[in-house]
């Protein structure tokens, strides 16, 4: 498969760029509705994940990652990252997953590091006290070719280029390989307000502290996005969607041709204006597959949190999803080749990628089925479905 960006479609004023002022506004005493989403997102896929890459590895192990990891619960006792992947190594039995944690700020450290010691879990866990750019080469050099899921989520735009695409290089393929995924938060915010302080370096009523600070900030962002290109459009009125295209085309360009992204649009409100994007980079069509199938369930989450009272009907079109997919599905069959699913994850999915997931797909196949398609066992899974164009049925 080439590598390429799966786009979630936007629904909403979803393509609009903006942000809430929600960093200040006490982060940790509740989840609003994005971080709902981001962390049941998170929580499906890890638990996928280590569930899968853990099934062959040496000893089962399983390494997860959060880089930012923040204080792990929040004040209202909801969990966090930290949590939840923690949630995640205890419920897998069967795999051995260890969790690492690193996170900057000294306070928020002590905290983290207290909870997980009160939890029960804390065995599965280290917790680091610094910057991931620091920690990460120790961490890599201990988990060795332990298969990895990597978290990074800070409140700007994270991790220096280089230490991400040296993170994805872990991943070679093939039988020697060390399986390797990251997810990573997007923050469009730390585009919108760190980029224009670029302004402030030719600015003639800047003053020195204010010139000092604007240059870390541009320095920080020339690292994390891998270069200066975004300083030629910092005026462009598209400005942070422009950035998050050529960032992630930069991302996929240096890791190399299998790797593929899914990019999934994160709003605090339902139709709300997106204020990061969850991004996963996998060189798996497995990956993609059930990320997707984690966006889908993470999107009920969600909409349970916005509107607890909601008509079921109103926001779960199963229906038209899988009606969608069939007529997706008819399309790709009438090139006359039997047509296995995972391979054409957003041709299938078409618009409802992201909506919809591995279940709707089966239904999908069903239908097709009574309509006189191969569409293999109803045993399978739906990434294994392998759908065959009536004509070749007929001559098989
Ligand atoms: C958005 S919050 C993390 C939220 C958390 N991942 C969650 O979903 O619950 C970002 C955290 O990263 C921490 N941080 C900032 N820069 C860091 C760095 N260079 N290395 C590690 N942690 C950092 C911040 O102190 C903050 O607690």
């Amino acid at each position: 498969m080439a590598a390429r960006t799966m786009d979630l479609p936007r629904r909403g004023r979803g393509d609009e760029v903006g942000w809430v002022e929600r960093w200040s506004m006490g982060f940790w005493d509740e989840p609003q509705g994005a971080a709902i989403f981001k962390h049941a997102t998170l929580k499906g896929y890890a638990s996928t994940y280590a569930s899968k890459t853990g099934k062959f590895s040496t000893g089962h192990r399983v390494a997860l990652v959060d880089c930012y990891a923040g204080q792990g619960w929040y004040d209202d006792e909801s969990p966090a990252s930290p949590a939840l992947l923690l949630q995640t190594a205890e419920e897998l039995g069967k795999r051995d997953v260890h969790c690492w944690f690193v996170e900057a700020d000294p306070g928020t450290h002590r905290t983290l590091k207290a909870r997980v010691a009160k939890s029960g879990a804390a065995g599965s866990a280290t917790v680091l006290e610094g910057d991931i750019a620091d920690h990460l080469p120790t961490i890599l050099g201990q988990i060795g070719k332990q298969p990895l899921l990597v978290f990074i989520d800070p409140f700007g735009i994270g991790l220096p280029f280089e230490q991400l695409i040296g993170l994805l290089a872990r991943d070679k393929g093939g039988s020697d390989r060390s399986p390797t995924e990251v997810l990573l938060t997007f923050v469009h915010a730390g585009v919108h307000r760190q980029g224009p302080k670029l302004r402030l370096l030719t600015d003639p009523i800047a003053s020195e502290s204010q010139r000092r600070n604007a240059e870390a900030t541009i320095r920080r962002l020339d690292q994390n996005l891998g270069g200066d290109w975004w300083h030629d459009i910092v005026d462009a009125p598209d400005f942070v969607a422009r950035v998050r295209r050529e960032y992630l085309n930069r991302v996929l360009a240096a890791a190399g041709v299998q790797w593929n992204c899914i990019s999934v649009p994160v709003a605090d409100s339902r139709g709300g204006r997106s204020i990061y994007e969850m991004v996963l980079f996998t060189r798996h069509p497995q990956g993609l597959w059930f990320f997707n199938d984690a966006v889908s369930l993470a999107r009920r989450v969600f909409e349970d949190h916005v509107d607890p009272d909601r008509p079921l009907t109103l926001f779960e079109p199963e229906e038209e999803w899988v009606a969608i997919i069939k007529a997706n599905l008819k399309r790709l069959l009438s090139k006359g080749q039997p047509l296995r699913v995972i391979d054409h994850i957003d041709d299938v999915f078409g618009e409802t990628l992201g909506y919809a997931r591995g279940k709707h797909v089966k239904e999908a196949a069903k239908h097709l089925a009574a309509e006189g398609f191969n569409a293999g066992s109803v045993k399978v899974d739906p990434h294994k479905l392998v759908v065959v164009p009536r004509t070749a049925t007929k001559t098989a």
